[in-house]
């Protein structure tokens, strides 16, 4: 039995969308290295295709040359081929399901490789602004989509078509009044299983977006901080009512669902019944007159019996065709978005050794949607495309090889904007970042990650053994050299502790480090991959004071012999710098030691008072 309703569940409005120019020509070039597949598995449909055809035929011979002249032998004979047919076509069956399934995983395979590749090379901007959630189902449903084009649809479409002209050839030749009579009946399905077929596709649209919503609430609610907040703020009552309707509607829906469908299929086998009902009366009649065979008859009605489903699937394959192609056309798009960063093209060498870090009259804003991202990412029609404003103003300065410069100034200044600058997460929008005399946007991105290392507020680890998130800095690392890094970085005595020691799985689902632990292995990451320079953003912001000491040590291993920037709130990793610059609404408005900012009693004076107020007291 065919399956039309699946088709007919598809939006219709698809059939409306104008494709991109040039897409169908690319994705004939995804087709380009599996044409010899498709070349065999089309030739195996169109076999397939006849060889169901020519079954009718054979009966008929059976009946009006075997039966009818007490040909014993040639209906033997005749019935050994109907079964050695039956052989052959679920062997050709089989072929044809591995050339399919080599063609469609062998593209999925493809598609899925580019995305993730291009994906990853994306700028920071675009994670910013996507949602990865959105990006990961979106882009996996389209991937699967666009792999039908050249498996499901593609076959259906040239198998109907093959059996549709086979079997209406073969009906005519037998009986052209029956057909005739036949294909009058067609419309009179055909309209209405259009209508019911929109109902279907709005209602599945529907369930869909429920299904969304259903999901995405138990993901946040059931995560620890969404149930945390729910029980501190939560009004699980109405939550529950929420769900309660959302799910009640989906269960309206199914069952509507179902009952169109049942409607569906009942109308097309009435349809094939009442017609093969005519066939034998109409044929039935003709054969007592003597004016067709009964062999005849019989083939005619088996054929009826072939009509209908392919005919209906054909008379969507508009729809059928558009949905694949726009699944195309929708991870195209997200392969074709152009990095905003980019490796240069003539990249100069980063210099080795100790390297100094220069701003020269950097100004920054940043990006809009429009230049980072997609609308179909963000679940908006239309991306945001308002300039936004400058976070960073003429911002020039310059940290020598092995000199520390501390960072200050107020929440929102432009602080972590400014260190993110360093690793050329964005590039500034005018002037210059220069790392040992060499302008970022001329290196390598890969120089610029081997030279600058990070740690900030929050450092992220992989949910994996401690020893694969080290070594993901220095792949080659020993393990003495892990516990070296460790070490270093006051953590090893906590590591040694825990029973699986270095194969401990850390990260999202795994073991809990403290806040503290848990930078001071970024910091020991950090000092495996032995950057020339160090940028460090509020790394003990988040930290009590006894953890605070800990990393404040590990820091100062990390800093040692180094270039480094670092944004503090401390007083005491404040004092020590070379030079203090201190930045407010993007503006560096103050520079110097500590002693003479603090003479200048002007912003860091103030924010001394304040923010480094308790430390004062212990510093003093
Ligand atoms: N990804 C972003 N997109 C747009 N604006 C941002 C982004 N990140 C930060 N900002 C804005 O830039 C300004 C400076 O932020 P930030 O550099 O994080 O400040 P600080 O680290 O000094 O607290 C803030 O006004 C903030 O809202
Ligand atoms: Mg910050």
């Amino acid at each position: 039995m065919p399956r039309p309703s699946r088709s007919f569940t598809r939006d219709p409005s698809v059939a409306e969308h104008k494709l991109a120019p040039g897409t169908w020509k690319r994705v004939l070039s995804f087709a380009q290295p599996y044409r010899l597949a498709l070349s065999i598995f089309l030739t195996l449909i169109v076999i397939d295709a006849l060889l169901g055809a020519a079954g009718p035929l054979l009966f008929r011979a059976i009946i009006d040359d075997g039966i009818a002249n007490q040909d014993t032998r040639l209906v033997i004979i005749l019935a050994s081929v109907v079964a050695g047919l039956a052989v052959v076509s679920s062997a050709v069956g089989l072929i044809q399901r591995y050339f399919s399934s080599r063609i469609g995983e062998g593209l999925i395979y493809d598609l899925r490789t580019q995305v993730f590749d291009h994906v990853q090379r994306m700028p920071i901007g675009f994670f910013t602004r996507a949602q990865t959630g959105a990006l990961v189902s979106r882009l996996n449903g389209d991937i699967q989509g666009a792999q039908q084009a050249f498996t499901s649809t593609l076959s259906s479409v040239v198998g109907n078509v093959v059996g549709v002209t086979a079997t209406l050839t073969a009906m005519f030749i037998l009986s052209w009044q029956i057909t005739l009579v036949s294909l009058i009946l067609v419309p009179l399905f055909v309209l209405p299983a259009r209508f019911v077929g929109r109902k279907l596709a709005t209602i599945t649209r529907e369930r869909y977006a429920l299904n969304g919503a259903m999901s995405q609430t138990m993901t946040e609610r059931f995560n620890v901080s969404g149930a945390l907040l729910v029980k501190l703020f939560g009004h699980p009552d109405e939550e529950s009512r929420v769900y309660a309707e959302r799910a009640g509607r989906v269960r309206d829906i199914g069952v509507t669902q179902s009952m169109y469908q049942r409607f569906f299929m009942s109308s097309l086998g009435l349809l094939a019944s009442i017609a093969v009902a005519i066939a034998y009366g109409v044929g039935g009649v003709m054969a007592a007159q003597g004016t067709m065979q009964v062999g005849t008859v019989v083939a005619l009605t088996a054929y009826l019996g072939r009509l209908y489903g392919p005919l209906t699937s054909l008379s969507n394959v508009q729809v059928d065709v558009m949905t694949t192609m726009v699944s195309f056309e929708r991870v195209l798009e997200v392969l074709d978005l152009e990095p905003m960063i980019q490796d240069p093209v003539d990249p100069v060498s980063m210099p080795t050794g100790s390297i100094d870090v220069r701003f020269e009259h950097v100004g920054f804003r940043y990006p809009t949607a429009t230049e980072v991202s997609l609308a179909s990412l963000e679940g908006v029609a239309k991306l945001d495309s308002h300039q936004t404003e400058d976070i960073l103003h003429d911002v020039t300065l310059h940290v020598p090889a092995g000199h520390t410069l501390a960072v200050v100034g107020p929440s929102g200044a432009g602080k972590t904007t400014l260190a993110g600058l360093v690793s050329r997460l964005y590039d500034p929008t005018a002037g210059s970042v220069r790392l040992g005399g060499v302008d970022i946007r001329e290196v390598r991105q890969g120089d610029i990650t081997a030279t600058v290392g990070v740690v900030s507020q929050d450092a992220h680890l992989f949910h994996d053994t401690l020893r694969s998130n080290l070594l993901y800095a220095k792949p080659d690392a020993t393990d003495a050299e892990l516990i070296h890094a460790l070490t270093n970085a006051q953590v090893w005595p906590v590591i040694e502790r825990l029973p699986d020691g270095l194969d401990t799985v850390v990260g999202d689902r795994g073991h809990r480090l403290s806040g503290g632990e848990k930078q001071r292995v970024a910091i020991a990451r950090l000092l495996l991959k032995n950057p020339a320079v160090v940028v460090l953003d509020e790394a003990t912001a988040h930290l009590d004071s006894t953890s605070e000491a800990a990393v404040q040590q590990a820091l100062a291993a990390a800093m040692h012999g180094r270039t480094s920037i670092v944004i503090a709130h401390r007083l005491a990793t404040v004092r020590d710098a070379d030079e203090i610059v201190v930045v407010d609404a993007g503006h560096i408005v103050e520079r110097g030691t500590h002693d003479d900012l603090l003479e200048l009693d002007g912003l860091y004076a103030t924010l001394s008072r304040t923010q480094f107020a308790g430390d004062q007291v212990t510093a003093a």
